[in-house]
């Protein structure tokens, strides 16, 4: 097979076979397929798109290319959560303790965050003592015995991505539907749980800008899912503004510890509660999602939820003193309070400009190398909706870093709009329902 006939013919809008496929991904991932051709094969693929057979073929070949994670283990049934990536979104903090607490098991392999958007170990790495390095045996243990498990994922899970997205982002071929597909999906069927359960993120904020880009992606993840006989579901969620109100490391553990004590913000407690809904219908079809949902709701409010978060934490090390008195997080050596200059209504808190100001507070990194700093980030004391007065705190920041605080309050006031007229409720961030599992 010639390498360069593939790519002509992939250039030419041809459909190639699973064969020719997988010679790409082998000989790239064995190093005998050059940069600059498989480069010409990524271009060549945003021009002319691939079908689903070529889009399943691809993920196949990828997922082929490192080791799989067998959950054969697990005496329960299982299901995945995975957010396409957004600014305060510690959802899977909440949604893995209350899905866990209703019976099914939540195995789970995290990422980091890089640029404007937070990663979940990172969270979790903020509370003292907690692993997020768990060789497989002891992930699986722990699965069986609290129910869930959030670990880093092993070097060798998909690394066929780890080199085309490096190149991808290099060459301008990020953008392209079948290879973001492919990419996500590969990361996540690689984990062979039952069902997966995506918060696939539109807005300002987020990866997908346009709610079509969103479905497009939405319906090609849930097609691959079923080909590869495994129930996936997409719920479409709004990233025009960060979710609840913390945006940070140590500050959303705090923020999804209150919520699943029932106090959190009613837009992050409205996601947590749909997509736990939705993770447990897709294992328990029979079941009505309102008979779901009333019983998550009850284990928030019998304190089951959290409960299953402390058993959770601690079976990975983490400090249970912390979870039960999250005042003795290490906090910033700076608290900065941003005064509104107008009275009004918050109209906008966008999310970009507010996940970048929590980066350059030290909240995130901007290279994989970088250090984050734990303690630092951004407290919205006002969102969408929400009236203030001229001079009350409209947000709060956290760092450790030096410098003037003037250039990180003009950000924050950049970042925050307030209009005339009424006061209205936090809007949801559900655009797309959750519509019932098939
Ligand atoms: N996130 C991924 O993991 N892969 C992509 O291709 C795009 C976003």
């Amino acid at each position: 097979m010639r390498t360069v006939e593939i790519i002509d013919q992939k250039r030419n809008g041809q459909e190639l076979t699973p064969e020719q496929i997988s010679h790409l991904i082998e000989g790239y991932c064995s190093g005998r397929i050059p940069d600059y051709q498989m480069a010409a094969f990524a271009m060549a693929v945003v021009w002319q798109g691939m079908t689903i057979a070529e889009t399943e073929a691809l993920t196949r070949s990828m997922i082929a290319s490192g080791d799989t994670v067998s959950l054969k283990e697990i005496s329960k049934p299982t299901v995945d959560k995975h957010s396409t990536g957004g600014v305060g979104d510690k959802t899977t903090l909440v949604v893995g303790p209350l899905a866990t607490a209703l019976g099914v098991a939540v195995p789970k392999l995290s990422g980091r965050g890089l640029g404007h958007t937070g990663g979940t170990l990172d969270k979790l790495e903020s509370i003292p003592g907690f692993r997020t390095r768990l060789e497989l045996p002891e992930f699986i243990a722990t699965v069986n015995k609290v129910g869930m498990a959030v670990a880093s994922p092993t070097a060798n899970l998909v690394p066929a991505d780890q080199l085309l997205y490096a190149l991808r982002d290099a060459t301008a071929t990020v953008r392209s539907l079948p290879l973001i597909a492919s990419s996500i999906m590969s990361k996540k069927l690689a984990v062979e749980t039952d069902a997966i359960s995506l918060d696939v993120k539109v807005g300002e904020g987020a990866f997908f800008r346009t709610l079509d880009e969103a479905r497009e992606f939405s319906k090609i993840a849930v097609e691959l899912g079923s080909r590869m006989g495994r129930k996936v579901h997409c719920m479409l969620t709004s990233m025009d503004s960060p979710l609840g109100r913390a945006i940070g490391n140590s500050i959303e553990v705090k923020e999804a510890i209150d919520t699943l004590h029932g106090n959190g913000p009613s837009d992050f407690t409205e996601l947590c509660l749909s997509a736990a809904t939705t993770m447990v219908s897709l294992l328990r079809p029979a079941e009505t999602e309102a008979s779901i949902r009333e019983q998550l709701e009850k284990a928030v409010g019998n304190g089951t939820a959290f409960t299953t978060f402390v058993n959770w934490i601690t079976a990975q090390g983490g400090s249970r003193e912390v979870l039960e008195n999250p005042g003795l997080f290490e906090k910033a050596g700076r608290k900065i309070t941003v005064p509104a200059p107008a009275s009004g209504v918050v109209q906008k808190t966008h999310a970009l400009a507010l996940g970048n100001l929590a980066m350059a507070l030290g909240a995130g990194r901007e290279t994989k190398e970088q250090e984050i700093d734990h303690t630092a980030g951004i407290y919205l004391e006002r969102k969408p909706g929400e009236k203030v007065q001229k001079g009350e705190p409209l947000a709060t920041l956290y760092t450790n870093r030096e410098g003037p605080s003037s250039q990180w309050e003009a950000r924050l006031l950049d970042a925050f709009e307030i209009g005339p007229g009424e006061p209205y409720p936090i809007p949801s961030p559900i655009l797309e329902g959750s519509p019932p599992v098939a």
